[in-house]
């Protein structure tokens, strides 16, 4: 039997697809080991989305080359997959395949041919006709944790980002497979379920989504009502596009209590001058009052966001409007980048004027203003009571374990193994940097 390790960089959607990745290839006769030296087969999962992520890539070959005593076959999936195509064989010695987005599910195809002496195997197709985006049988990153992609691509074209060019245009999923995909995790003893894509509240079926019978305004807060109404404990969603984010969403989580209290909207900038050259269709004024909006709902619902420093032409005004922003909208996380030219994208072509050392600058004081702001908004956890979906033995210490609550904090807490795969009241007694410390309520 043929071994295969599998590696992954990037984001959530490259998580999915390699677990489909490892689904397929099981359900064909490989073996998917967690020893990399082990392998006869390694596939990287690659991430495109900045230069560091690609770069990984290059240097992940250079080792496995050097280093593995078996001399296996390596194949590169994803997004840099995608891009580069055959040109890959070029720039990298040593691969023998390149998989790109969508092609995945054609993965063990690929490998047979590579196991017949093939050379040189591109495969950048689109899904096939009869894709079953819902496997049955998955391997998944967690027994109690699953990713639902519901929409794929990307329409929206921000100036700095690859990504419409490495996953193509948005394609939302019926309706009806999502539902039917999430009942089955549930009978299968899934807890939560994390709907998933670029922007998922941009997701617009077809006609025959099944969406029809449900009422609401925007397809996508029809969605979220269908989804909760299937019963499963918890449901998460991510990413989504402040332009796309109406007020329905925030009613249909007010109104199901498995709709969880985290909205990741990322925005990039805190100045209407560079969103305007981001093209991020969204101002400061209309992203605030989608802020406000959230910070109403009788529930305590926690925002994450992304932010872009050093995007060509930023000045010093209006990186401080990002800080001032940052400190309005009181975020429980920030994912601060450095902004990094991709080849391809509208921004690539606009004078990359933020020196290096300026765009550390502004990298570290935003972060440190998040930092401050951050710590005062956790605060407000400081004896509450949180419930943690436990998912496994704590990393630092013996006798803990942990979970994420429904904001979707890291939560530790002593507690008994046996906990693992329910979901325990916690009562928070500490912040930490990026999670909470806390006690096992008797509630429980
Ligand atoms: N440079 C830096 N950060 C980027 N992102 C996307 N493209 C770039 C780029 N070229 C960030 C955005 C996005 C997150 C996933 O990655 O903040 O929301
Ligand atoms: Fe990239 Fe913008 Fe699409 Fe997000 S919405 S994936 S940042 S193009």
């Amino acid at each position: 039997m043929k071994k295969v390790y599998l590696e992954t960089f990037g984001c959530q959607m490259n998580v999915s697809d390699s677990e489909r990745v490892a689904s397929t290839l099981s359900d064909k006769g490989f073996e998917m080991t967690v020893r990399e030296d082990d392998a006869d087969i390694v596939l990287i999962n690659t991430c495109s989305v900045r230069e560091r992520a690609e770069h990984k890539l290059y240097t992940r070959v250079g080792q496995i080359r050097k280093s593995f005593k078996k001399k296996p076959y390596v194949g590169v999936l994803g997004c840099v997959a995608q891009l580069e195509g055959e040109t890959l064989f070029e720039k990298i010695e040593g691969i023998e395949l390149v998989v790109g987005t969508r092609a995945v599910g054609r993965i063990s195809n690929v490998i047979a041919r590579v196991l017949n002496g093939e050379e040189g195997i591109v495969d950048l197709g689109d899904r096939e006709k009869d894709y079953d985006w819902t496997v049955s049988n998955p391997q998944r990153h967690s027994p109690y944790v699953a990713f639902v992609p519901i929409i794929e691509g990307c329409n929206k074209f921000c100036t700095y980002c690859i990504v419409p060019f490495s996953r193509g245009r948005e394609v939302s999923l019926p309706a009806s497979e999502i539902i039917r995909s999430v009942l089955e995790l549930r009978r299968n003893g899934i807890k939560e379920v994390h709907l998933i894509g670029q922007n998922v509240n941009s997701y617009r079926p077809g006609t025959e989504s099944g969406l029809e019978d449900f009422k609401g305004s925007t397809p996508f807060s029809r969605l979220l009502r269908a989804v909760s109404a299937t019963g499963i404990e918890r449901i998460k969603f991510n990413t989504s596009f402040p332009r796309d984010f109406h007020p329905d969403i925030v009613d249909a989580i007010n109104e199901h209590e498995n709709l969880c209290n985290w909205v990741h909207l990322p925005v990039q900038s805190g100045s209407d001058e560079v969103l305007r050259r981001m093209k991020r269709g969204h101002t400061i004024e209309s992203y605030k009052k989608k802020i406000d909006r959230l910070r109403e709902s009788g529930r305590d619902i926690s925002i994450t966001t992304d932010i872009i420093v050093g995007f060509p032409g930023e000045r010093e005004k209006d990186f401080r409007d990002t800080v001032d922003l940052v400190d309005y909208a009181g975020y429980d996380a920030a994912y601060i980048f450095k902004y990094s030219p991709r080849p391809g994208t509208p921004a690539f072509d606009m004078e990359d004027d933020v020196p290096a050392a300026e765009k550390t600058r502004r990298f570290l004081e935003l972060e440190s203003a998040q930092r401050r702001s951050q710590s005062t908004r956790l605060r407000r956890y400081l004896g509450k009571t949180v419930e943690v979906l436990v998912e496994k033995q704590g990393v630092k210490f013996e006798g803990q374990v942990s979970g994420h609550s429904t904001c979707h904090k890291v939560v530790n807490f002593h507690g008994p193994e046996n906990l693992i795969g329910s979901i325990a009241k916690v009562q928070v007694s500490e912040i930490k940097s990026n999670s909470l410390f806390g006690q096992l309520s008797m509630q429980n």
